[in-house]
């Protein structure tokens, strides 16, 4: 349990940061988490890509180049007891006397550490997922991967209470995204999301997913959604970093197509776990 803090490699157990960190008062930061695949990360160039416009739509410098960020990871992918995992990175405004207002002084806090990655589980694979729908109240920088989520926490805690797997969001009668997720329905043979405003997260997932579908010869439109067609769609799919593909198979009590994952989807899910090794 090797983790990286502001320079040092260390337990989990003895990383610690001031109370007066910005990060832990006003959740004044922002993260990335990194899928590796056999200890190899995946699509690292567009993570550490998101991570940069996200340090810089909170007018933080990114600390470190592509080069050196892998550097800082590679300590961890090797130590780490599985080969599958999701770096998890974290950089705040760093510590300062409480004032809403940046510091003079700003000491970025940096951490770094590696999460057991288990790809969705053969019954998931097979049966797909519940979710409920519930109205986007998150604000309107939802482009930028802030570790202020207590809007994502709550909207993700009304599925969990639910038995369900994911919270499907919806804003002002348009489909967004899930809680943690990136949301695609299929209507038609036509495979659709939204497209990355700011209104979403823009996941690396997604883009996978629309490349994989590019490739295969897929129809796809990148448009808005509206509820009506999301809860009329053949299939509808959640892709992140840590749940790669997954079928949502009801929604709201109700059954998704004929209740059971799709053609597409079995079509994606499989170049998918080609493309991830
Ligand atoms: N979440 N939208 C939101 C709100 C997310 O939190 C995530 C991922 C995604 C999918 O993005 P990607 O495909 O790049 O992982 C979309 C991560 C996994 C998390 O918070 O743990």
């Amino acid at each position: 349990d090797l983790v990286y803090l502001n320079g040092d490699y260390l337990p989990l157990a003895e990383a610690k940061i001031p109370v007066l960190d910005r990060g832990f008062i006003f959740g004044d930061g922002v993260y990335e988490v990194i899928p590796v695949y056999d200890r190899r990360p995946f699509r690292m160039a567009d993570h550490l890509d998101r991570l940069r416009r996200s340090l810089a739509g909170i007018r933080l410098a990114d600390p470190y180049g592509d080069a050196e960020w892998q550097a800082l990871f590679a300590p961890l992918i090797e130590a780490a007891d599985w080969p599958d995992q999701g770096i998890y990175i974290q950089v705040t405004r760093g510590p300062a006397p409480r004032d809403h207002a940046f510091p003079k002084d700003v000491r970025p806090t940096v951490f770094i550490m590696a999460m057991q990655l288990s790809a969705p589980p053969p019954e998931v694979v097979e049966h797909g997922v519940a979710a409920i729908t519930a109205e986007d109240n998150r604000w309107l920088r939802c482009d930028l991967k802030a570790v202020s989520l207590l809007a994502n926490v709550l909207l993700r805690q009304l599925s969990v209470d639910r038995g369900c797997a994911e919270t499907v969001l919806i804003r002002s009668g348009h489909l967004t995204e899930g809680s943690a997720s990136s949301i695609f329905v299929v209507r038609d043979g036509v495979i659709m999301a939204p497209p990355h405003d700011n209104l979403v997260l823009p996941g690396i997932t997604y883009d996978v997913v629309v490349e994989l579908a590019g490739q295969a010869g897929l129809p796809v439109a990148l448009r808005p959604v509206t509820e009506a067609e999301l809860r009329g769609a053949d299939e509808i799919w959640l892709t992140s970093s840590t749940k790669e593909i997954t079928a949502v198979t009801r929604l709201d009590g109700q059954p998704v197509g004929d209740g059971r994952p799709g053609p597409l989807f079995r079509r994606l899910h499989a170049a998918y776990q080609v493309y991830k090794h």
